[in-house]
């Protein structure tokens, strides 16, 4: 299997061969997602969300996001692996931005870095892909600005928005990333934003007509508890299966069928 680079995915959207990518935070999902053949493992800060049990992105810090990108990259071989720099390591400075971008890249062996943001950071992105650090945008429904937009909602539905939204991705492209992610956005949108770009477009409830698709891991895995978004869908109800395991497990014991003799030394 070729390994996957920044310059064969621009390939692939010449090619209208789609593009996959999921999230990864640990050693052996990572393995198990490289190997099934996703093109993009994503270190996102959805980490805090979905791993670190915080209420939102906003409290997850670089060293954390070292630790996962750290563990990610051991396991992956194929796949390219994008680090997402937390709130506040690039919203502070051009300085603190390239050095946080290129701690994903020295300490973490990421291969590129995600930031949220359109037009207001293209300037940042252009900072950090000058000292050759790939760099992936997000636009649309950006989870750091959750604030701002009062809660998680859909970006671009009303003209004003749309035309920002286009601004947005044509400021990310000309500021150098080498791809970006449209989250949350109408499809309509999303296909004008994807027909008009020549970096490709990867999507989260953003339709069928990116150039890619991105879904957060323990969503698709059906390990988020009772919120489900619209745009998510659960190939496997892991919550239910890991319950009926662990289950069986205390049961066992406590009735001391396990250990049996199978699973014990003479
Ligand atoms: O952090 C994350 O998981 C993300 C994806 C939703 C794109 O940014």
């Amino acid at each position: 299997m070729e390994k996957v680079t920044v310059t064969a995915l621009q390939r692939m959207k010449a090619e209208k061969q789609i593009i996959t990518m999921l999230t990864s935070y640990d050693f052996p999902m990572t393995r198990i997602l490289d190997a099934a053949g996703v093109d993009m493992l994503l270190v996102g800060d959805s980490v805090g969300n979905v791993v670190l049990g915080y209420p939102n992105t906003l409290p997850v810090t670089m060293e954390e996001m070292l630790h996962h990108t750290r563990a990610v990259t051991r396991g992956c071989t194929r796949a390219l692996v994008v680090g997402d720099m937390p709130f506040m390591s690039y919203q502070t400075g051009l300085d603190d931005a390239k050095r946080n971008a290129g701690r994903f890249l020295k300490e973490a062996g990421a291969e590129a870095v995600k930031l949220e943001g359109g037009v207001t950071m293209a300037g940042v992105i252009r900072a950090i892909v000058d000292i050759d650090i790939p760099v992936m945008g997000h636009i649309g429904l950006t989870p750091q600005s959750v604030h701002r937009m009062g809660g998680y909602k859909v970006q671009g539905r009303d003209e004003k928005q749309r035309l920002q939204l286009l601004d947005d991705a044509r400021a990310v492209q000309e500021a150098g990333a080498f791809s970006v992610v449209l989250e949350g956005v109408p499809s309509s949108l999303a296909r004008e934003i994807t027909n008009e770009l020549t970096i490709p477009t990867i999507g989260i409830g953003a339709g069928i007509d990116c150039d890619g698709q991105v879904l957060v891991l323990h969503d698709l895995l059906g390990m988020l508890g009772t919120f489900r978004p619209k745009f998510v869908k659960t190939y496997v109800n892991l919550d239910e299966i890991i319950s009926k395991a662990v289950k069986q497990y205390v049961d066992e014991v406590r009735g001391r069928t396990f250990p049996d003799e199978a699973h014990s030394f003479k």
